[in-house]
């Protein structure tokens, strides 16, 4: 129970209701990257690490609800200027120590994606692996500010589960309304140009985090 929750249950005498995940983000996110140890893995995603050579060294790349860094401390290492941003105090954190770590500089920020600075056409690139924890209302607002943002001429690397995921339970959200279909990829990226887009299955081992057969689907897009 969150101390929220805690508080107004004993301001009411009412017993307090358990909260769902998704209505304190950051908090939940915290206790899950309290854990020792990296929930993804120190690897960066394969989606990512496959196509990051759509984006030339000294190009600017903003990674979106980064978590522990895997992604964008990969990116910075191969000499790419790579933003990056998450909800989680406790993720950025380790994110901080892991890039001094491996010795690359990473721009990290805490926010959610509704409060991130979000600049027009400042950036070359957008990598977002797994930001599923978005809902469909959300989610709109969440691919309308990544589009705003990129250059004409950037990229997005979009990595997510399908609703198939939904059999396998090994990561992601359980709730269909947050999957990507083809269908919901193209019509949220009209007027990108899709270089590629895959629905596929994988056998993940990303940390305990994503870990066995999964449903996944992956989008490069160009503005
Ligand atoms: C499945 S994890 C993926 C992390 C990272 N992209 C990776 O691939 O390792 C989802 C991330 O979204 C972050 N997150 C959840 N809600 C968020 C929000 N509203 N704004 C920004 N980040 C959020 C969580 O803290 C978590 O790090």
């Amino acid at each position: 129970m969150t101390d929220s929750n805690r508080d107004a249950a004993a301001a009411s005498g009412q017993p307090a209701k358990p909260k769902p995940a998704f209505a304190d983000p950051a908090g939940t996110w915290n206790q899950r990257y309290s854990a020792d140890g990296f929930l993804f893995g120190r690897e960066p995603n394969a989606w990512l690490a496959e196509h990051a050579e759509v984006w030339q060294a000294g190009q600017r790349v903003l990674c979106v609800a980064d978590g522990e860094g895997r992604n964008s401390v990969h990116l910075a290492s191969l000499g790419l200027q790579v933003d990056a941003f998450d909800i989680s105090e406790v993720a950025v954190a380790k994110a901080r120590k892991f890039a001094s770590d491996r010795g690359v500089t990473v721009n990290f920020g805490i926010a959610d994606c509704d409060s991130h600075d979000w600049q027009p056409e400042s950036c070359d690139g957008i990598a977002a692996i797994f930001v599923q924890f978005a809902d469909p209302p959300l989610r709109t607002r969440l691919f309308s500010h990544m589009r705003q943002a990129l250059k004409p001429g950037g990229t997005l690397v979009l990595q997510g589960y399908t609703p198939r995921q939904l059999d396998y339970r090994t990561g992601g959200p359980p709730c269909a309304s947050h999957l990507y279909t083809e269908a919901l990829l193209r019509q949220a990226l009209a007027g990108m140009d899709i270089v590629e887009l895959r629905e596929y299955e994988a056998d993940l081992a990303e940390g305990s985090g994503h870990h066995g057969r999964s449903a996944l689907i992956g989008v490069v897009a160009r503005k």
